[in-house]
């Protein structure tokens, strides 16, 4: 993960409002800790938020800096180990994104040369040996050696003191060049720089660039010059509300999935609407179909699978980083992967394993432009519109109304205009129960979910949300798996959230069992009892979407009565681009 930036200017650049408003952009990519360098060979960087470092720091100004925003892999959160870093004599400063593998065996090797490391990153290693090669070599060859010698993934900026330069070295981590009116940047995507420049030029793997203020060259992996296209993106941010009106991200993109889904039915029944087609037609022309996701988007591609099975459409999904441990394709295969940033790295990895082997690939995303937009046949945007909070709410809701979309096309039955009004629905109905709720269950240690069949994937997410924000175990699960152990955790008074779609007497056999028991049974369901409002009486399967809703609100106001740090909790980023 980690987010990085560099900027080299004709002139002179601010650091708080040139470098660090564009780190800031990247901040949903780690928050550990942040830092910069500049080419007069200045260094700070602190633990904590960009805006607290901001507010820390003295104003500087130079013509090129590099910058980097944390997510820890190798070493604690600490300054120390809060990038840049550089070199024993101070010269060279780098800024990395990714995991250098072979760290361990390098820096022995370094060490014996007489290099001091001060630092338990994998990162340090990436000047120490670029000082060690500059011995005897200029630094473009230091970094042909670099390729050639590093195992791992890396999207690297690296500056000498004193030259008016950047060098960008990447493989298997994101990197962008952008091409600004007086300046350019470098950064790990166009997000950073989307408000001043709509030109940028991708990396590919193995390459590497040289960027001073006037120029910059490509060169591949043997130090040969290349040409490179430059893309002309579009960047549209749906006006949305202001998040003044709410106290959080969170609360304000859970508020906004009626907006959010209409926008997407808007875009699938219009400028989408032939390549949606496309899509269905490819599903029906394969032999199956393979979803993969991690996280939430796994959990929207396990509702894609419910529905599509229910269209009579061969589906299976696997998460991402067990891909090719436990799926095959082939060039029969049609390959949907879903991911929210477009960058996850175990979805890029799984997407680029399946491509080799001859499958389609589609892809779902909310993030232009990403990644795995660029490596699909076909890429479906998701329009939720920018997702803050590293929580995913609204995006998840639209995964799945991609999915329902598609599965409709494909002959299941969904009235999809009134998604966004029953979403509306449950909102405006439920928060003040669910807000009640949350106040009897903030203590709890654990809590269980269980569904079945349509409810069963929005079981694991409700848990999902319930872990990562409001830092309670939970456990999402098949109701009728409880019986074959997990049953035994019931105590009495254990909070077990049962979601019941339509007539669903299994489950509710379910979670009388574990009443039975004596635990706390709360009931979503919209055909039976319930202790939240639904207004749906058909099972066509936004019964999903709306359980989870119900889901979000309730971690939600968990969380904030814990006076937890809701939109960036401990340990997590929002793009995951690490294995
Ligand atoms: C949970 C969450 C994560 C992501 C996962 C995949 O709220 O946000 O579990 O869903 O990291 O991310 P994307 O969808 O960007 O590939």
């Amino acid at each position: 993960m980690c987010g990085i930036v560099g900027i080299v200017n004709h002139g002179k650049i601010s650091i708080k409002n040139d470098l660090l408003k564009s780190l800031k952009r990247l901040e949903y990519r780690g928050y550990d800790s942040v830092g910069y360098a500049t080419l007069e060979g200045k260094v700070e960087k602190e633990i904590g938020e960009i805006s607290k470092f901001i507010d820390q720091i003295q104003d500087s100004t130079t013509s090129c800096a590099i910058s980097h925003t944390r997510w820890a892999t190798h070493g604690g959160v600490t300054k120390t180990n809060s990038h840049p870093h550089w070199d024993c004599k101070k010269n060279i400063f780098t800024v990395h994104n990714g995991i250098i593998e072979n760290y361990q065996e390098l820096k022995t090797e370094l060490i014996n040369k007489g290099h001091v490391f001060i630092t338990e990153t994998d990162s340090e290693v990436i000047s120490h040996f670029l000082e060690e090669e500059l011995k005897s070599k200029n630094m473009m060859d230091a970094i042909k050696s670099f390729i050639n010698r590093i195992e791992g993934t890396y999207a690297i900026l690296v500056i000498e003191k004193g030259i008016n330069k950047i060098y960008a070295i990447k493989k298997d981590s994101p990197l962008v060049l952008g091409i600004g009116r007086d300046r350019f940047y470098l950064a790990s995507d166009i997000y950073a720089f989307s408000d001043s420049t709509n030109k940028a030029i991708f990396f590919e793997d193995g390459e590497f660039a040289v960027v001073d203020p006037d120029m910059y060259t490509f060169y591949n992996c043997d130090g040969k010059e290349i040409k490179k296209e430059i893309y002309d993106f579009t960047w549209v941010i749906p006006q949305e509300e202001s998040v003044r009106d709410y106290p959080h991200y969170m609360l304000k993109e859970i508020h906004e999935q009626p907006i959010a889904s209409q926008r997407l039915i808007n875009s699938l029944d219009g400028e989408q609407h032939d390549k949606i087609n496309k899509i269905a037609e490819l599903v029906k022309k394969s032999n199956r179909v393979v979803f993969t996701a991690a996280g939430s988007s796994y959990y929207a591609s396990l509702l894609g699978v419910y529905f599509l099975n229910r269209a009579g459409i061969n589906a299976h999904t696997l998460i991402a980083s067990e891909f090719q441990n436990f799926m095959l394709v082939d060039k029969n295969t049609l390959f949907i992967a879903i991911s929210q940033s477009g960058e996850t790295m175990d979805v890029v990895t799984a997407t680029k394993w399946a491509k080799e082997r001859g499958a389609k690939i589609v892809s779902l995303v909310n993030v232009p432009h990403s990644t795995i937009q660029r490596m699909s046949d076909i890429s479906l945007e998701i329009h939720a519109g920018p997702e803050i909070c590293v929580a995913a709410t609204k995006t998840f809701t639209n995964q799945v109304v991609s999915l329902l979309y598609l599965s409709h096309l494909l002959g299941f039955s969904v009235n999809m205009k009134t998604i966004p009004s029953k979403i509306d629905y449950v909102i405006k109905e439920n928060e003040e129960a669910i807000k009640r709720l949350a106040d009897e269950l903030y203590e709890k240690k654990d809590i269980y979910i269980i569904g079945r069949g349509l409810s069963y994937p929005p079981s694991r997410e409700i848990a999902l949300k319930l872990k990562e924000i409001s830092y309670i175990h939970a456990e999402g699960m098949m109701g009728g798996e409880l019986k074959h152990g997990t049953i035994a955790l019931i105590e009495p008074g254990t909070p077990v959230i049962a979601l019941i779609p339509g007539k669903d007497f299994d489950m509710y056999s379910n979670a009388k069992e574990v009443e039975a028991r004596g635990a706390k049974v709360i009931t979503i369901a919209n055909m039976m009892d319930s202790d939240f409002k639904m207004d749906i009486t058909i099972n066509d399967g936004k019964f999903s979407i709306l359980a989870v809703i119900i889901g979000q609100l309730l971690t939600y106001y968990i969380a904030k009565k814990k006076g937890l740090p809701i939109d960036k909790p401990r340990n997590l980023a929002k793009s995951v681009t690490v294995k």
